[in-house]
């Protein structure tokens, strides 16, 4: 029997290659640059499979397009690129790659916070000048993390393990969420619900953690950004539309608040100019990158489809309504 017929946008890593080629048929996007648009279209549209990256819009255009997809497998936890209501009533699987990536983001909003408070880009870019005259008592002095309140907007897998990162920097930890979390779990990471209005009034770090939905596009504008301490920090692993880019740099600006650490932009890969401060340290979008981490999420896509082909309900199914009415 034919194998499935799979386009995937990148390359992958060999062992997401090795799972998906055993029962798939891939062809693979092998650029550097992201495929463009109409490139991306003609790929797919004898595919039965997709596996894709975050900059790949899976569209009720593209669906259209596609008329034999049964699957569309991002590799990313994060699925706003995926229209998944146009998925599910075209009968197209939706996955995305929850879970391996909690710790490396978590790792990665720590990195944004300790480099901004600490003021290492600055640091970093003295030390490579050449023009450093030494030590100096109040050289690029800039402010301690440890025994300070971080604020978690957010308090899923990557919220939750931000946490836990904070005992060790004896931190007081506070937290947001349209759900408060079981007692259990605020008692284990040691972590105080507030609503979000004291959150940001009580915080030192506040550290974004939320998806990108509807209710949370545009949810850091300038009416929370004004009620943040003038000396705290935000912090921005999540998605880049989740803050307003404009009223951020307005507000850093006005000095209304010390400086941010940001890994995502509301237009990536533009980045709005006035965020190019020495109180902003700019990551394009790494919060996951590490070998280790990466190519588990890509084996996790490939499982995925793999699971669709052989008859088995793929692991982390976005629409399972799809698969009911199959
Ligand atoms: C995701 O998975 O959503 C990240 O933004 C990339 O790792």
């Amino acid at each position: 029997m034919a194998k499935p017929k799979v386009f995937a946008t990148h390359g992958l890593f060999e062992p997401a290659r090795q799972i998906l080629e055993e029962s798939c048929d891939v062809e693979y996007w092998a650029q550097a640059e992201r495929p463009p648009r109409p490139e991306l279209m003609q790929r797919v549209k004898d595919k039965e499979g997709l596996v894709c990256l975050l900059t790949e819009k899976v569209s009720e255009e593209l669906l259209r397009g596609a008329p034999n997809l049964r699957i569309a497998a991002n590799v990313a936890v994060g699925f706003d690129n995926i229209d998944v209501a146009a998925c599910t009533k075209r009968g197209v699987v939706a996955t995305n790659t929850p879970g391996v990536l909690d710790e490396t983001t978590a790792d990665f909003a720590w990195t944004l916070m300790m480099a901004v408070a600490r003021r290492l880009g600055e640091g970093e870019a003295l030390a490579r000048s050449g023009i450093w005259q030494g030590w100096n008592l109040d050289q690029l002095v800039g402010t301690d993390v440890w025994g300070k309140a971080l604020g978690i907007v957010g308090f899923g897998r990557i919220g939750r393990a931000m946490a836990r990162r904070a005992s060790g920097f004896q931190m007081k930890v506070i937290y947001t969420d349209a759900v408060r979390a079981p007692e259990a779990v605020e008692k284990e990471l040691k972590a105080e619900f507030r609503e979000m209005n004291a959150l940001l009034a009580d915080s030192d770090f506040v550290s974004v953690h939320v998806p990108l939905l509807p209710e949370t596009r545009g949810l850091f504008d300038a009416s929370k950004f004004y009620r943040m301490k003038p000396t705290a920090f935000l912090i921005n692993t999540s998605r880049g539309p989740v803050v307003n880019e404009a009223a951020l740099v307005a507000v850093l600006e006005a000095g209304k608040i010390a400086g941010a650490g940001l890994d995502v932009y509301e237009n990536e890969p533009f980045i709005h100019p006035g965020l190019r401060r020495a109180n902003v340290v700019l990551a394009p979008h790494l919060a996951s990158a590490s070998l280790e981490t990466r190519t588990k999420m890509a084996c996790m896509a490939a499982q995925n489809v793999v699971a669709l082909f052989s008859g088995q309900r793929p692991p982390n199914v976005l629409n399972p309504e799809v698969l009911q009415e199959s």
